[in-house]
């Protein structure tokens, strides 16, 4: 069986040595240590019921802080900035007493930033970092660099140049590659390409891999709001362009599973994967239960697995803290400037998710069951 790659972000070392290091920044309105959870709300913010994993992660921070007894007020901006800042607005006018938001545009949100210091309400980021404002308090995430280094990781492994165990694989290529990122609002669309061009880079320069579009900067790569069909879309345009003479698209450097699908759409449209014609190793992330049946069925190479469950946990953790009028605890201290200050974050590692994984990996752990990767639906 394949070894799971896991990036454990320096594993026990960080976990046990940095969870010493403590969040900065404002602490709570002062006056919620002594209140039962019944008397207090968390408001959270999220992006969009279009993805999944958003939907998850709603639900599991809402089930996990009703659980203690707090009251909760989840709201879905449906991507569309504008109400995502009406709906924290709100939240802040009917006396939220922490905010985790999960942002859409990571710039766009300052002033209701600026309302919540007034008010005395911390600000827990979740996911995604809220840039430009000294009034993020707490950010919890993964290691977002870690992500793009184990997707571009997972496209060497899948064409054959770099074996699991991080050696000299079996392919020499050349091999011809696109690349794909996130919405450039999006601050950890900037840190997954980061991670992958850096591990890309020394195979681009000696010319085992090419991008035949030539694209390879993110400007050119990324794709508004992560959307599904924008990506299909550009892939189309690159097969038209770059392709039409016959040439073929060995890899796609895809940094999250609705994408994938999109471009895997594209690329059986184009006639891949049908008639000898193999698909192209395609990475992912999120584990999407589509993507993981497509994985299953040998479609789509990898994705990366982030356990939103785990994430949920952190961002309860550190609301909890706030609300008892201390500190959460930082794993990480020094990587997210979020362009006013460093943001003290809690870190979680990431697994790859190859065919031999989803069952170690998504199904013995519960994340989903066997039937769900059969039909590539969730059961909800
Ligand atoms: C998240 C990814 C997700 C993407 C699109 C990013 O901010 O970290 O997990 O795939 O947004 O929703």
């Amino acid at each position: 069986m394949r070894r799971r790659f896991v990036v454990a972000l320096g594993g026990a070392v960080l976990a046990l040595g940095m969870a010493a290091c403590s969040g900065e920044g404002a602490v709570g309105g002062g006056d919620t240590a002594g209140r039962q959870p019944t008397d207090l709300t968390i408001g959270v913010s999220m992006p969009t019921q279009t993805s999944e994993r958003w939907i998850a992660d709603g639900n599991a921070v809402k089930e996990k802080l009703t659980a203690k007894g707090y009251k909760v007020d989840l709201q879905y901006a449906g991507d569309d900035i504008p109400t995502q800042s009406q709906q924290i607005d709100q939240m802040i006018t009917q006396g939220a007493d922490v905010l985790v938001v999960a942002a859409i545009d990571g710039t766009a949100l300052s002033g209701q930033l600026q309302a919540a210091a007034e008010a005395k309400i911390p600000v827990i980021a979740y996911d995604r970092l809220i840039r430009d404002s000294p009034n993020v308090d707490f950010y919890v995430s993964f290691d977002n660099y870690k992500v793009g280094v184990a997707q571009a990781t997972a496209l060497l492994v899948g064409l054959g140049l770099q074996g699991e165990d991080g050696g000299k694989g079996t392919a020499a290529g050349p091999f011809t590659i696109e690349l794909f990122a996130g919405s450039l609002d999006d601050n950890n669309a900037h840190f997954f390409f980061d991670g992958a061009m850096d591990t890309l880079k020394p195979f681009l320069d000696r010319g085992t891999l090419r991008v035949a579009s030539g694209q390879t900067k993110i400007e050119q790569v990324a794709i508004l709001r992560w959307q599904q069909e924008t990506a299909q879309k550009r892939m189309e345009d690159l097969l038209t362009s770059s392709y039409h003479d016959g040439a073929r698209v060995d890899g796609v450097l895809s940094p999250y599973d609705g994408l994938s699908r999109g471009i895997i759409t594209a690329l059986q449209n184009a006639g891949y994967g049908s008639s000898g014609r193999t698909m192209p190793v395609v990475t992912g992330q999120d584990a999407e239960i589509a993507s993981v049946k497509l994985i299953n069925d040998g479609v789509q190479d990898s994705t990366i697995f982030k356990d939103t469950r785990l994430l949920a946990e952190q961002a309860v953790v550190a609301a909890e803290a706030f609300l008892k009028d201390s500190k959460p605890q930082a794993n990480d201290t020094t990587t997210y400037d979020n362009g006013v200050k460093v943001v003290p974050a809690y870190l979680l590692p990431v697994q790859t998710v190859y065919k031999d994984d989803i069952t170690p990996a998504l199904v013995d752990s519960g994340y989903w069951t066997a039937e769900e990767v059969a039909s590539g639906r969730a059961k909800g």
